[in-house]
């Protein structure tokens, strides 16, 4: 039987995921800033799938590593409460006009900060400065220091905090040990670090649908 993985996916997100204006005008606006990553947001069903987790967690604090054009980071935003806070980091000048557009248009910009600069720089810094704990860490920033972000963040979080990293199946990649992608090389290197670390209970969720065969590894602190 021929997979409908897209056409199931399209199916969940008209029930529960649908896009409002502002969402459905990340991507065009990608596109128009030149970006090279515009098709690379999360997928309706998976900012859905975000919310539910900020949810889950009653997260005030959020943390996410890679903001793009804002997309998955609009889905967060919108489960936390008046008072709530997200940091999002991203390098890239082109990105962050975008994104902050996109945060103006949807009234989030009380709620959401932007960090400019390179992730592990950020994240170093945040984890010496940092006073609150956050409730909740997506991490969907280049893959080659996944291991190095889950460590900074696992230090800014507290028990019951949970952390979420994308792409780290890559279509079946990560089964490939002679791989030299360094991307995939980073997700291995990565679960294989998650899979032993005594500080979180985790798992990696395949995910198929609109954006292909991929995963997102889920952990929860002790
Ligand atoms: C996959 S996209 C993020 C998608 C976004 N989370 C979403 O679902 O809407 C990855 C983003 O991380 C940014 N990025 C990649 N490497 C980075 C780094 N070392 N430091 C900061 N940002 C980085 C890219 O510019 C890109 O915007």
């Amino acid at each position: 039987m021929k997979p409908r993985f897209a056409e199931v996916d399209a199916y969940i997100s008209e029930l529960f995921a649908p896009e409002d204006e502002i969402l459905l005008s990340i991507e065009p606006a990608l596109v128009a800033a030149g970006s090279s990553l515009a098709f690379a947001s999360v997928s309706p069903a998976q900012g859905k799938l975000l919310q539910l987790f900020a949810h889950m967690c009653g997260a005030k604090r959020i943390l996410e590593v890679g903001t793009l054009g804002g997309y998955s980071t609009i889905w967060m935003a919108r489960a936390l409460p008046s008072n709530g806070k997200l940091v999002t980091i991203e390098y890239d000048e082109k990105h962050i006009g975008v994104a902050k557009k996109h945060f103006e248009m949807a009234g989030l910009n009380d709620r959401i900060e932007i960090k400019q600069g390179k992730a592990i720089d950020v994240l170093q810094e945040l984890s010496e400065n940092n006073a609150e704990p956050f409730d909740m860490v997506f991490i969907d920033a280049d893959k080659p220091p996944y291991a190095e972000y889950f460590e900074l963040a696992l230090k800014m979080c507290r028990k019951g905090s949970i952390i979420i990293a994308d792409n780290v199946v890559r279509g079946g990649k990560v089964l490939d040990e002679t791989s030299e992608d360094a991307a995939v090389q980073g997700v291995q290197r990565f679960n294989h670090m998650l899979s032993y670390n005594e500080d979180v209970y985790a798992n990696i969720l395949q995910t198929v649908g609109l954006k292909d065969w991929d995963g997102m590894a889920i952990a929860v602190v002790k």
